[in-house]
């Protein structure tokens, strides 16, 4: 199984997003399923947000990692803009832990960026760091830019990773940022990594090409876009599923070896960017 080293922990490079998770009450049991189906396949990653529901993907991941030894996972969640200053952020990683259930998180991202100065930001996220609240911090949707602004700031270079949209369907990030932070040694997250419900709905999961790799490798299309996303240097995939069989099958596409002729097949449909383009978000 591909491996992710991020703030010093080798971890499965396929996680589990949650995003949207824990929104309807009669689906928290097939919710929890899934996120046990995902950790029973080897995933350790869990990502998820105070954005994510107001609270309620937190609560349903504390409720679904209550009996599973805390080593076993890696658990990420993320600041809101809104509360990522010297007098806010604290409050937001306590209610945070408070729903996890847990006395740390492992990485805390500071999910997008808005009017705090950063220099602030990432001083309180090093504090928080330093007093145990998290093993280590990072930042969400930066692109190149944004990321050599950070890494001239105090403490700016200790992040331990990035997350950004990434997928076949959308390569923009290839053109500079992956190697910007392979360089830099700062792993990479990506998440929509299927491509969210609408570019799956719309083109990805039934491309002919898509079908062909998976074809060959026996594998499900959705196997073979996680495959692509995490064949990438310090590539680490997130998707999300609330379905159990979903779960399992994500995590275990960290075993699929795509072949050069896969990858030829994989750029034909969906080419590599051949210059800069804005960074996609959702
Ligand atoms: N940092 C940020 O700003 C940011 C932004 C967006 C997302 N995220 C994180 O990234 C995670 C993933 O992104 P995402 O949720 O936008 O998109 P995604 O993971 O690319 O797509 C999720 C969708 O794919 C379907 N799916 C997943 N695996 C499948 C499979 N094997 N077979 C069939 N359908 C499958 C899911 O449906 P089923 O439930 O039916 O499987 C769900 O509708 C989020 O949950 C969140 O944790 C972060």
């Amino acid at each position: 199984m591909q491996t992710v080293t991020i703030a010093g922990h080798q971890v499965p490079a396929i996680g589990l997003g949650t995003w949207h998770m824990g929104d309807e009450p009669s689906l928290e049991k097939q919710e929890i399923e899934a996120i046990h189906a995902g950790v029973a396949a080897g995933a350790k990653v869990i990502d998820t947000a105070e954005m994510y529901g107001s609270g309620r993907a937190e609560t349903l991941v504390g409720k679904a990692i209550k009996d599973i030894p805390r080593e076993k996972l890696f658990l990420i969640s993320k600041v809101l803009p809104t509360n990522a200053s010297k007098d806010r952020m604290e409050r937001s990683l306590d209610a945070s832990l408070e729903r996890l259930g847990v006395d740390e998180v492992d990485l805390y991202l500071y999910h997008w960026r808005g009017t705090t100065p950063l220099v602030e930001t990432v001083a309180e996220l090093q504090r928080l760091t330093e007093v145990g609240k998290t093993k280590a911090w990072g930042i969400s949707n930066f692109d190149v830019a944004d990321l050599e602004e950070l890494w001239q700031l105090p403490n700016g270079s200790k992040a331990a990773a990035n997350e950004d949209l990434f997928n076949l369907g959308s390569r923009g990030v290839e053109y500079s940022l992956l190697d910007w932070q392979a360089d830099h040694k700062l792993p990479f997250i990506a998440y929509s990594p299927v491509g969210a419900p609408d570019q799956i709905n719309t083109h990805l999961g039934s491309n002919p090409n898509v079908l062909e790799v998976a074809r060959r490798h026996h594998a499900s299309a959705y196997q073979v876009l996680l495959a692509w996303v995490v064949g990438h240097q310090q590539v680490l995939a997130i998707p999300q599923s609330s379905n159990a069989e979903h779960a399992k099958e994500n995590v275990l596409a960290a075993d699929i070896q795509l072949t050069s002729d896969d990858l030829n097949l994989l750029d034909e449909a969906y080419p590599a960017p051949t210059e800069k383009l804005p960074l996609d978000v959702l």
